[in-house]
């Protein structure tokens, strides 16, 4: 099989800066990160679709201080000190309550916002799924303006939820740490990933 390069395809510099090269980060040098950065992530991840645009990401930025300290207390034992010492932190969540916004975001969809209201669990399992894909898509928007990431699932959801979103109402799903570069020893070795043989089937 031939594939001919679409002339818009990304150049292997900018392919290594988001995929090949990039790494989770468990320490990073200090400098500081603008929290107008997750902003300018925010918007590049927006265009990335979700099921009916639905678009339920939250994003919490947690600068240093009494903040980060109280979202720390939530981290499980290994990811609390290095959550503690990152130039800014991010929490992605889920907005539940998504749907109020369907009449800008799905206006062809009449009628859906209003039968989505009711149905506060399907709204949820909403949320989350396509929440999900948008943290997909912000790991990917961060490295592709120079960032590093560090991704943790290990914290008590409830916890920061009561703690840190109660006025939100949304719903913890990854906290990410973010810098502009490792500190030494702020990577682990890289682990080997499946060959596409292994995960890719042509039916
Ligand atoms: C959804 C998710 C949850 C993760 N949770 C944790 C975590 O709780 N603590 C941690 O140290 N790393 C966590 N990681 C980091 C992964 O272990 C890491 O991204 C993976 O091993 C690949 O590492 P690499 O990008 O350096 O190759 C998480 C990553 C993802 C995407």
């Amino acid at each position: 099989m031939t594939t001919l390069a679409s002339p818009l395809a990304l150049d292997d510099a900018a392919l290594d800066l988001l995929f090949r090269d990039a790494r989770s980060v468990n320490a990073f040098a200090e400098r500081e990160v603008d929290p107008a950065e997750i902003q300018a992530a925010y918007d590049l991840l927006r265009w990335a679709p979700t099921a009916m645009n639905t678009s339920p990401l939250r994003l919490a930025v947690v600068p240093r201080g009494r903040q980060r300290e109280r979202l720390a207390s939530h981290m499980s034992e290994g990811n609390r000190a290095k959550t503690l010492a990152a130039p800014l932190t991010v929490v992605a969540a889920s907005d539940p309550a998504f749907h109020t916004h369907l009449d800008v975001l799905a206006p062809h969809r009449t009628g859906l916002a209003e039968s989505l209201e009711p149905q506060a669990e399907r709204r949820e399992g909403m949320a989350r799924t396509n929440a999900l894909i948008q943290v997909g898509y912000l790991v990917l928007a961060l490295r592709s303006r120079g960032l590093h990431v560090g991704p943790m699932g290990g914290f008590d959801t409830a916890g920061v939820d009561a703690d840190l979103l109660a006025d939100q109402g949304w719903r913890s799903q990854l906290v990410l740490n973010v810098g502009w570069e490792a500190a030494e020893g702020g990577i682990h070795p890289r682990a080997a990933r499946l060959e596409a043989s292994d995960a890719v089937a042509v039916l």
